[in-house]
């Protein structure tokens, strides 16, 4: 969309716009002059600050919100014949991580006045094979959880809540982040806050926290205190005594 000014220049609204201050800079700075450039202790502060902010027990970084929503069908056990119930308005992506694991996306329509998926139209979806609801908080609205809560445990299937868009609400004085079995938050800078790329999954669930640390980082255990083959012998204390080890990914 562009109109035109006064002096005949077109502006146009822009697709996204960060908003970087002296201390963003400064932070990055300090990262790169130190030996962590990935999946360092600042991952892990992170992690904690979306945990606490949000009220989740586990919270787990990742490139995206797409590796984030990717991550959790891992970790929910997606594959080949399982269908995944979510709705058609939303960023491709969350039907992708369905597909990418082998499942099959089944697309329940939304209600036209609030563009988030209709309960009733999730119910009518469900078969035998049905494994999971992915609810997307569209445009920073909370979906029905009270209703989709009910619904997933009367069929016994697993709920997501796409909240890319949600970081921050609110749904009946509780924060998204918890209302869901797992939730997916993406950090590109068109959402509230930005790392550049990056994604995040919140659950209360020490198990499936576990399966998605796993996947992130090639079913490698005590990812940030393994050595580089760069500052071999240890740099710090911290790293003294670290091991690779291979998990069960
Ligand atoms: C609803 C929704 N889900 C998932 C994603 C994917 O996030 P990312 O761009 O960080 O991979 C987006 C991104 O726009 C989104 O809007």
């Amino acid at each position: 969309m562009s109109r035109k000014t006064v002096n005949g220049q077109r502006h146009f609204i822009p697709y996204g716009r960060q908003c970087i201050d002296e201390d963003d800079i400064a932070a990055v700075v300090d990262v790169l002059r130190s030996d962590w450039l990935t999946t360092g202790p600042k991952v892990a502060e992170f992690e904690e600050a979306i945990a606490q902010f949000v009220g989740a027990k586990h919270a787990v970084a990742v490139s995206s919100g797409t590796a984030a929503l990717h991550a959790a069908m891992y970790a929910i056990g997606i594959g080949l014949g399982d269908e995944v119930i979510l709705p058609p308005m939303t960023f491709v992506a969350t039907a992708n991580s369905v597909v990418f694991q082998g499942g099959t996306p089944v697309f329940a329509d939304v209600d036209p006045d609030t563009l988030l998926i209709d309960p009733n139209e999730v119910e009518a979806k469900i078969t035998p094979r049905t494994k999971a609801i992915v609810a997307v908080d569209y445009a920073g609205q909370p979906c029905d959880y009270d209703s989709l809560r009910a619904i997933a445990r009367k069929h016994g299937l697993i709920l997501m809540a796409d909240a890319c868009h949600a970081l921050g609400a609110e749904y009946k004085g509780k924060r998204v982040g918890t209302l869901a079995d797992l939730t997916v938050f993406s950090f590109h800078p068109v959402k509230h806050i930005t790392t550049g790329e990056g994604g995040m999954v919140t659950t209360d669930d020490p198990g499936l926290a576990d399966r998605m640390r796993l996947f992130r980082n090639h079913g490698i255990t005590r990812g940030a205190k393994r050595f580089s083959p760069l500052t071999s012998p240890p740099a710090s204390p911290e790293r003294a005594g670290s091991r690779w080890r291979a998990g069960d990914l």
